[in-house]
């Protein structure tokens, strides 16, 4: 991989985008490589959380790559549009948990990026934003989209249509970065977190991320049945009654 390196700590891994001298700044052929590790089936053994983070300690991800960008026309721009969109299909639907270390500048598509795992942490010198309005296209990747469930339309509209930047303490207020960290400490909160989620019955992580997920774009009725069903599938693995016995026998539970 040119533009991707990996690191694999038990069950979770640490996928960086490694492309420092342009901000990490996402090209076709770097798209195209992420779309080929995170479509890989299963994604590396074992693995259960995948930390997604930036090389170097400027950026997460300053946004597609502006200089490759600037001479498409229309149908490129669509084509890399759905290659931006199949990668993050994939960072919100795979069967891993899929954290966000935004570790300094998430703009455009790295906002996009970071808006597709299932959650994000963020460094204390982290800026997040949409500036896509300042260079004359709108976001690609599922900014408009993502950004609006994420924060509410209005507050989506307003970082949107301004094209600004906004601090890791401001985006941690509006609900869009889960906790702030000093940069040093970013990807050990990070691993943190996952070892917990990893250790937890993996059926049921699976399960309840499916569940919010889908949930989401159906009506409540629709979601609470979904809910159900999925409640009841986790009766099905070992995990369920491993988990209740060990709380029943005051101890540590074993799971597969
Ligand atoms: N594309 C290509 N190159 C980029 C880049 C990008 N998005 N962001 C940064 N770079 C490059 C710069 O051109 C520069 O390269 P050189 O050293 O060869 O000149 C290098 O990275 C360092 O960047 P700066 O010198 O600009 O660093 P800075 O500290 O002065 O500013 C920054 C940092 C504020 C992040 C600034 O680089 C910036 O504004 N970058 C562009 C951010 C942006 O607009 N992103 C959205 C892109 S559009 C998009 O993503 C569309 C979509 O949804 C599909």
């Amino acid at each position: 991989m040119e533009f991707l390196t990996f690191e694999q700590r038990d069950r979770v891994g640490i996928l960086r985008i490694n492309r420092p001298k342009a901000l990490n700044a996402l090209n076709a052929d770097l798209l195209v490589e992420l779309r080929e590790f995170l479509g890989k089936q299963p994604c590396p053994a074992e693995l259960r959380v995948l930390i997604l983070t930036g090389a170097g300690e400027k950026a997460f991800v300053a946004g597609a790559d502006v200089a490759e960008m600037r001479d498409f026309n229309p149908l490129q721009m669509r084509d890399f549009c759905e290659l931006g969109d199949t990668v993050t299909g994939l960072l919100e639907t795979k069967a891993v948990v899929t954290i966000a270390a935004v570790n300094g500048y998430a703009l455009g598509g790295g906002m996009e990026l970071a808006l597709a795992c299932d959650f994000i942490y963020a460094s204390d010198n982290a800026r997040l934003g949409q500036p896509e309005v300042t260079l004359g296209l709108i976001p690609g990747f599922g900014g408009t989209q993502r950004l609006s469930r994420a924060i509410g339309t209005r507050r989506a509209k307003e970082l949107i249509l301004t094209g600004s930047h906004i601090g890791a303490a401001e985006a941690r207020e509006m609900g869009l970065v889960n906790r702030v960290v000093p940069q040093a400490e970013l990807l050990e909160a990070c691993v943190e977190t996952a070892q917990k989620i990893a250790g937890n019955a993996w059926t049921a992580v699976l399960q309840a991320k499916r569940v919010i997920h889908h949930g989401d774009r159906l009506s409540l009725t629709e979601a609470l049945a979904m809910e159900r069903d999925a409640c009841a599938l986790c009766f099905a693995s070992p995990d369920q009654c491993e988990g209740m016995t060990a709380f029943l026998e005051k101890r540590k539970p074993r799971f597969a």
